[in-house]
């Protein structure tokens, strides 16, 4: 039996992804470095540890999968790249994959896995994701699994992506999140604990759980799929956190509209980091 299936790695494994999520305070003077402090100790059981905390990527993927037009797919907070071997064959057909993340150990696995699986050709850049600049032509898919809920200034790092993006491309999120107390019509309607307790809760990480996100997505693209749900965590007696699955489309010539009082302040950011 392989350590990494054996009983005992997955008891220590859980009871490190425990101490890594629940326990350790996290510590570093900048968004990097916090990053590099939470996910260090963790890279190695990144994977296997986020199959069932992480749910809907499967959806999200399949659903952008069927509807992009396979030339440029570029996946925000790619991590450790696990979007890109949900199914080879449909990464395989785009003619360009990017992934973007900024911290190095979730890009060192992927680069290992890439390199193990013989996937040279997908590109990885270490960049925050409101630096990125695509050179040539505009991205037909852009997807975010469980990362703006990471990314300090969502609002303008979404928005940055989505330039980049032509019409008539797909945008796919997935990510935890929290409803409106007056959410518009056609979204759920959480109860008052659950829209106060999980955001505390993650707080904690520093996973900023937003009730702004799904309104923005549903009001600026074509609907093509949704889903709002909640899964169950492990160590929380039960407790399912709100989980949201959105697949749109780029509207040809929208303009997109942040929610009130947001300022897309990252617009104006000048080129730090591409693939070039
Ligand atoms: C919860 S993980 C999700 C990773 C991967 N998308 C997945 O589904 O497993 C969030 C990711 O966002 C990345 N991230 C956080 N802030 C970022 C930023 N400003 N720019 C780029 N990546 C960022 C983190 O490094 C991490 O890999």
């Amino acid at each position: 039996m392989e350590a990494s299936t054996s009983p005992i790695y997955w008891l220590l494994s859980r009871l490190q992804l425990l101490y890594c999520l629940g326990l350790r305070p996290i510590r570093g003077a900048s968004h990097v470095e916090r990053l590099e402090y939470f996910y260090r100790p963790q890279a190695e059981i990144y994977d296997r540890s986020r199959k069932q905390l992480l749910a809907g990527k499967e959806t999200m993927l399949s659903a952008a999968h069927s509807a992009a037009v396979k030339g440029t797919w570029v996946d925000f907070g790619c991590g450790t790249g696990a979007n890109f071997f949900h199914d080879l064959k449909a990464t395989r057909e785009f003619k360009r994959v990017i992934g973007v993340d900024i911290t190095a150990a979730l890009l060192e696995i992927a680069r290992r896995r890439m390199q193990r699986e013989g996937f040279g050709s997908i590109e990885l850049v270490q960049c925050d994701a409101r630096k990125f600049k695509l050179d040539g032509p505009g991205a037909d898919l852009v997807t975010f699994s469980y990362a703006l809920s990471m990314f300090p200034e969502w609002i303008g790092t979404l928005l940055h992506a989505l330039s980049m993006l032509r019409p008539g491309g797909i945008v796919a999120v997935t990510d935890f999140y929290v409803s409106d107390r007056y959410p518009p019509a056609g979204l759920k309607r959480q109860r008052w604990v659950t829209r106060t307790f999980w955001p505390i809760w993650f707080g904690f990480d520093n996973i900023r759980l937003s009730s702004e996100l799904l309104p923005f997505l549903v009001s600026n693209f074509e609907l093509l799929y949704l889903s709002e749900n909640s899964n169950p965590l492990p160590f929380m007696g039960g407790a399912a956190v709100p989980y949201f699955v959105f697949v749109g489309r780029k509207r040809a010539g929208g303009k997109l509209e942040p929610p009130m009082g947001f300022e897309p302040t990252t617009l104006a950011l000048r080129k730090r980091c591409s693939t070039s």
